[in-house]
């Protein structure tokens, strides 16, 4: 990640290989702007006349040279209307503007977007969206690209400037938050990317152990561990597979002594081929990012530990492939889950709800605050929501109005489906407690109405980031692949649970 520090200064005495200026509708330029045209014998002013750009969003063009400033270029950032600018668009105006130069030439750099006016926002949420976007947006996997284009003259830090030193602590402290988050947030991109037969449930074990922090302490339980704790239903998904499961736990205690902790579930598949119900051969590379759930709670950890947040956290990934082996699961098969409540598997795709039965009770059985559990969960969210929100359901109407808040605050957005009783009797059963599919109406409910089965009454939040977790179009702050979705909506939902 390339460095991010906060300073206060004119822009025509940056010495920086670039200056970035933002050009407002109607080619205006901003307060910075303004005193560089003014101190450099208004040479931007005549540009500025002959310009093609007129400021509009995203738009930038490079003047180099320009007398009387230090620096060898000048970026003219369109921004549009001033008035319809957001958070999400100045996250993404800085990805953006990163990218290009990225491969510009330029190495230090500084950035006057801070002086934007967003509306509703403080300047320490501009600076971290700054951050944010530019650390998001250079993301990149390619490690496994032999023939890398090398680029001797990447870009290697960035001044964030604000237009006063009387804001640098909070400045500051919002370019760590984002440093952090965005950390957490690319850790989740890398391990979603990662393909399956590497990021196998071993890997993911492997990955979770090495999250070292003096407050963290995590378990990863092998087959043997497994079987000895009874988790049933996790076992059940693994015959099909070759490779062994694992079942990972962990703890983090910056809180108080004795609080109890936030527990967050996450969907560990990590491949699925849809088992003996076989899925189309379709995109069926993409299941090697049904293992997304789990990254988000690991990326979540590794955010908070940076953070150090003061917050007592329990993580909980169950881990396995759903393939096909001899001795895979199979449509009629029941099964009897960790809680004791029985299964009778329809399909054998529906699987993901299957392993989270166990990981849901066991930490419904630690009595945490609250859950949230987070699962690429059904193709019927994707259809519902397409890419643009994950599937809020769940019991606690406080905890799912927080998460609503950080989602919209973040981009990171979700969007509430109900969870009206009637809905539960979609997945009853003739033979057994519940059946794990509800039928073609309303699947994405009916499946959390399926783990509802398991929290108990603690309050509860499923999110289905299904349509989220990875996009093969890549948006304005993620490249192609996993998006890391979850992980900043959780990590804002967790610093602003008590305050
Ligand atoms: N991992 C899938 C859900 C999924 C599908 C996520 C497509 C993202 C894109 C899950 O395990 C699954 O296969 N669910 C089935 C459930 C059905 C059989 C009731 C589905 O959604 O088709
Ligand atoms: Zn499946
Ligand atoms: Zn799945």
């Amino acid at each position: 990640m390339i460095e991010i520090s906060v300073k206060a200064g004119s822009a025509h005495k940056q010495r920086d290989d670039a200056v970035v200026l933002p050009l407002l509708d109607g080619r205006k330029l901003t307060g910075s702007g303004r005193e560089l045209q003014d101190a450099t014998g208004k040479v931007l002013g005549s540009f500025l006349r002959k310009f093609d750009n007129s400021g509009d969003f995203a738009v930038s063009n490079t003047l180099y040279d320009i007398e009387g400033t230090y620096t060898q270029r000048v970026e003219l950032v369109g921004v549009g209307d001033e008035k319809k600018l957001t958070l999400q668009k100045l996250r993404a105006l800085s990805s953006k503007t990163a990218r290009k130069l990225e491969t510009s030439g330029a190495r230090d750099v500084s950035i006057y977007f801070p002086e934007l006016n967003v509306k509703g926002t403080s300047l320490a949420d501009r600076v971290q969206a700054i951050a944010e976007g530019v650390w998001l947006g250079l993301y990149t996997f390619d490690k496994y690209q032999t023939k890398k284009k090398e680029n001797k003259r990447a870009l290697r830090s960035l001044t964030i400037m604000i237009p006063s030193r009387r804001y640098l602590d909070e400045a500051e402290a919002a370019v760590a938050t984002a440093k952090a988050v965005a950390a957490g947030t690319n850790f989740a991109r890398d391990l979603g990317n990662e393909p399956g037969n590497v990021c196998t449930p071993e890997f993911l074990g492997d990955q979770a152990a090495a999250l070292k922090h003096k407050k963290l302490k995590v378990t990863v339980m092998d087959k043997k561990a497994i079987e000895k704790a009874g988790f049933t239903a996790l076992l059940a998904v693994n015959q099909g597979s070759a490779k062994e499961p694992r079942f990972i736990v962990l703890e983090y205690n910056g809180g108080k002594k004795g609080d109890a902790p936030v527990a967050l579930v996450g969907k560990g598949l990590t491949f699925d081929a849809g088992g003996i119900s076989i899925k189309p051969g379709q995109a069926m590379d993409e299941m090697k990012f049904d293992m997304c759930g789990s990254a988000a709670v690991l990326g979540i950890f590794k955010a908070v530990a940076e953070m150090n947040l003061p917050v007592n956290l329990l993580g909980v990934i169950p881990s396995t492939e759903n393939l096909l082996g001899g001795a895979a699961y199979k449509p009629g098969d029941i099964v009897t889950t960790y809680k004791g409540v029985t299964i009778e598997v329809l399909n054998t795709d529906a699987e993901g709800r299957i392993i989270l039965s166990d990981a849901l009770a066991y930490a419904a059985e630690k009595k945490p605050a609250e859950i949230i559990d987070f699962a690429t969960l059904t193709g019927a969210c994707v259809i519902a929501l397409g890419a643009q929100a994950t599937g809020l359901m769940g019991s606690s109407k406080k905890l799912k109005s927080g998460l609503k808040t950080s989602g919209d605050h973040t981009h990171d957005r979700v969007w509430e489906l109900p969870m009206y009783e009637e809905y539960q009797e979609q997945i009853k059963s003739k033979i057994a407690d519940i059946r794990n599919i509800g039928g073609r109406e309303a699947g994405t409910i009916t499946a959390a109405c399926f783990l509802s089965r398991f929290v108990d009454d603690i309050p509860w939040a499923h999110l289905d980031i299904a349509g989220t977790a990875w996009d093969m179009k890549g948006t304005d702050i993620s490249p192609v692949g996993a998006t890391g979705a979850g992980v900043r909506l959780v990590v804002d939902y967790l610093l602003n649970r008590n305050g």
